[in-house]
């Protein structure tokens, strides 16, 4: 590999975050003798969400944090997991509850994730949290997780988003939409590609920042990058591939996220440190 382009170093810039997350969680213990709780619901035996909720907990337990692991079997209806997601909502020693996506086909997940009460999704997705984001209203809901550990990787290595041109590829409730709606209050001028959108090439090459978010491997090239440009890859596929040609993005992009190492990690450190400022929120406790 031949570049001059930053490598955007997740892993690094996500134990930052840990590790002010674990002073958080030590000032709430000895406040309220409370230790905060997160609650990861999986449905299904998908290896891949196993893997990513059993990452999720152990980083909460290595904040201080407790978790609590709430497994369903395939089968699961939508009001059973509506019932599981409301017990734990209505259990005042959880603070924060995240489903795994995706959850089966056969699973209402919006119906889900809308049972999470808006003071417990710290994993940023419901439509509260959503609205909350998209209209710029701080202290109510939560950032969803994987865009606002983007926004966290890009205020770690000093962009500021005003009047760039950010191409989001990708629409997706969890990653794209937010995405946009993230870049737009941080002042970028933002275009939303999908499916459906002509001449994607086209598009991307204007981008100043291009976040892919589109679950192919390698499905942005190297030569749609326009040179400079800061490429965020938030794709995640078999055999550690993310959503961009690397290599030749890395020979025309002034900055990118790694994969692994990028995206994934911001992802976790956002879901801990959010879980932690939920339970501050739940107990009374003043942050500011
Ligand atoms: N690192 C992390 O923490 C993390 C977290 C979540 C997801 N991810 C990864 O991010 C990627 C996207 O995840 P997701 O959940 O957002 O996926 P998704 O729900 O499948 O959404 C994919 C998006 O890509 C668009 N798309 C598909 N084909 C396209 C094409 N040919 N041209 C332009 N757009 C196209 C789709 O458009 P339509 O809307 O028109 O169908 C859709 O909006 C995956 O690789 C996933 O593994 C990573």
């Amino acid at each position: 590999m031949n570049t001059t382009a930053t490598l955007m170093d997740g892993k690094a810039v996500a134990q930052r975050v840990l590790d002010t997350c674990a002073q958080r969680v030590q000032h709430i213990k000895q406040q309220t003798g409370v230790k905060p709780c997160l609650a990861t619901v999986l449905v299904g035996d998908d290896p891949a969400s196993v893997t990513y909720t059993r990452m999720k907990r152990k980083r909460c337990e290595a904040v201080g944090m407790q978790s609590r692991k709430v497994e369903l079997p395939t089968e699961t209806t939508t009001e059973q997991l509506v019932a599981a997601i409301s017990e734990l909502g209505n259990d005042a020693s959880v603070h924060g509850v995240l489903l795994q996506h995706p959850s089966p086909p056969h699973v209402d997940e919006r119906a889900a994730f809308e049972a999470i009460p808006a003071i417990k999704d710290v994993d940023g997705v419901t439509i509260h949290s959503f609205g909350a984001i998209a209209l710029g209203v701080k202290g109510s809901g939560y950032d969803c997780c994987t865009p606002g550990g983007i926004m966290r990787l890009l205020k770690a290595y000093e962009v500021d988003p005003t009047g760039m041109h950010a191409v989001v590829v990708g629409r997706s409730p969890i990653l794209g939409k937010p995405m946009a709606m993230m870049l737009l209050a941080a002042n970028a001028t933002v275009t939303i590609c999908h499916s459906k959108t002509k001449e994607l090439p086209t598009l991307v090459e204007q981008g100043d920042i291009v976040v892919a978010a589109v679950g192919r491997p390698e499905f942005v090239k190297g030569d749609w990058i326009k040179p400079g440009a800061i490429v965020i890859d938030a794709g995640y596929n078999e055999g550690n591939v993310g959503d961009v040609e690397f290599d030749a993005a890395a020979e025309k992009a002034s900055m990118i996220t790694p994969v692994p190492g990028g995206v994934g990690p911001m992802t976790i450190a956002t879901l801990i440190d959010q879980t932690s400022i939920g339970a501050a929120r739940q107990l009374g406790l003043d942050l500011e």
